[in-house]
């Protein structure tokens, strides 16, 4: 494999360590002003960023990358409401988009045609994420000035699972 792929997975693995940290002290927050079912929402979603770590890691390993953990950042630990957390994760998923772009274009510069395959589970993942985290975001906004809109959306939240995908194990 070359270098540059193997150098830009170990980087995305790092980024989806960092997603997964985030997710877990957004998690923390709700959990601070008593929001049990946003605060399970962030949990589930940290451990799908959990699987993301794994989906890089086996792939580079298969094509006989070295993996390499590097520091985490800490991520923020307060934030002004739970509108403006999911704003920033809007913000953090479109990003993260960026970067799996950015992965896909390498791999193009390079001919890397099986790591071109292997990212396109990625690309569609994204869109997904960008959309969940979006329909979040709008009925928050829609129930900005009711207050009774906030425990409905949180009892909402709160009925999501942690699915763990067929095809990885942790
Ligand atoms: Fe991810
Ligand atoms: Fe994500």
């Amino acid at each position: 494999m070359n270098k540059k792929m193997v150098s830009a997975i170990n980087e995305q693995i790092n980024w989806e360590l960092y997603s997964s940290y985030l997710y877990f002290s957004m998690a923390a927050y709700f959990d601070s002003v008593n929001l049990k079912g946003f605060s399970s929402w962030m949990r589930v979603q940290a451990m799908e960023e959990l699987t993301h770590v794994k989906r890089f890691y086996d792939f580079l390993s298969a094509r006989g990358g070295r993996v390499i953990m590097a520091a985490i950042q800490a991520p923020p630990t307060e934030w002004k409401s739970p509108l403006n957390v999911f704003e920033e994760t809007l913000k953090h998923e479109q990003h993260v988009t960026s970067r799996i772009n950015d992965l896909v274009d390498l791999s193009l510069t390079l001919k890397d045609h099986a790591t071109n395959s292997f990212l396109k589970w990625f690309v569609d993942e994204q869109v997904e994420e960008e959309e969940s985290v979006d329909e979040a975001l709008q009925s928050l906004k829609l129930n900005k000035n009711n207050p009774g809109g906030l425990f409905m959306i949180d009892k909402e939240l709160g009925q999501r699972v942690f699915v763990p995908p067929v095809d990885v194990t942790l």
